[in-house]
This record gives C-alpha cells, structure tokens and sequence, in this order.
C-alpha cells in the first residue's frame, strides 16, 4: 500500500478534497494507496479539524521551535518515515497550502515523489499575492498549477492545470474563490494520474 502524506499550513480545503476522493473513489483498492496522515506546521490550521474528523493521524511541527529550515524539515521527514514504517515503496509527499519553503535536502530526499499545488498558472506568477498580481497585470485568465517540487521556488515539472476567467471587477478574493474550486478538482485528479504511472 502506498502511503500519502500531506503537508499543509491553512484551512486545508484541496487536503479535505484529497481525502474526499481518496475515500469516496476507494483509492486504497483503486490505486492502492492510502492518505497515511496530514501534517501542519501551525496547530491553529482549520485543516487539523478537517483532518481529525476524517479519522486521520495528524502531527503539528512547528518551524518556529527549529533554529534552522534544514531541522524542521528533518523533522518533517522523521514523522513521515514514521508514518512510512513497514511500507514497501517511500510515501508521495504532498505540499497543500504549506506556506514554507522546503530545503533543497528535503527536495532530494522525496525526489519524484513531491507534488505541490500553486494558485496561478505557472510559469506566471510564482511566489505569493499571485491573484493580484494576475489581475493587475491585466490577465484573463488565472488559474492553478500542479508541479512536482524542486529545489528552485514553484518551479519542476507541471503535471496539471485548470483555467478560470478573471472578470471585470474581479478583486483577489474573488479570483481566489473561483480558483480555489477548480483546485479542488484538479489537485485529486493530478494524484491519481501521478500514482497509476509506473515506478513512481
Ligand atoms: C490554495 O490556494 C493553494 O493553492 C495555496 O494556498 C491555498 C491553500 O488553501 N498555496 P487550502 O489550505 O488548501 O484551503
């Protein structure tokens, strides 16, 4: 069985959706893998009660007890292995709101197994504000993008994207809203094509 495990920082609504279409599509017998736990570096984040009412194992790290980025990502490592223990083949990592950049070790360490979900069309706009800054720049069309992690900030191999419209009067809440949905469609479904594909 493979393990998945989540890393979020917020609200965790693309990780409920994750967990939402891992149980309604039975992906343990589908796809044979399993949401092993869900990981928050704030223990304020509302995705924590998502998580505990689902029935998953959860774990708070908080960056801020680590002096270094490289500790609290080991840190990070030490409770997935964790969570990993007896499992045939290393777990898919997957960032989901997680407001911290990881270190170019924790990079190399879930090499290929390390899914990111960042809300705007990369290569447009990495980094933070990006629904203001799409709607300044007179886009129209915004979005979010599935890429796999590496050591450079939202950059690495895209796996998946969905559109919206920006319209007139949009402001970068509600560009953020119409978004915000279609991550909820996208980042399961990039998932379940990353785990069918052979040796990942
Ligand atoms: C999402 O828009 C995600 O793309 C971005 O932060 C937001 C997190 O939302 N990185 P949630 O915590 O999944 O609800």
């Amino acid at each position: 069985m493979r393990n998945i495990v989540l890393l979020i920082s917020g609200g965790g609504s693309n990780m409920a959706a994750i967990v939402a279409a891992a149980q309604r599509e039975d992906w343990p017998a589908t796809l044979g893998a399993r949401i092993a736990g869900v990981i928050s570096n704030r223990a304020d984040a509302g995705g924590l009660k998502l998580a505990h009412e689902a029935g998953l194992p959860t774990a708070t790290i908080d960056h801020l007890s680590y002096a270094k980025r490289e500790d609290f990502d080991s840190a990070l490592s030490q409770q997935i292995a964790q969570w990993d223990v007896g499992s045939t083949s290393p777990a898919l990592v997957l960032l989901a709101g997680f407001m911290r950049i990881v270190s170019p070790d924790f990079v190399a360490l879930h090499k290929g197994r390390l899914l990111n979900i960042h809300p705007s069309l990369l290569p447009a706009f990495p980094g933070l504000h990006t629904h203001q800054r799409a709607i300044d720049a007179g886009c129209r069309f915004a979005g979010a993008t599935v890429h796999e992690v590496t050591a450079e900030l939202d950059h690495g191999p895209i796996w998946g994207q969905a559109v919206v419209p920006v319209l007139p009067g949009d402001s970068a809440d509600t560009l953020a809203a119409r978004v915000l949905t279609q991550e909820h469609v996208l980042y399961p479904r990039v998932v379940k094509a990353f785990l069918r594909q052979p040796f990942c």
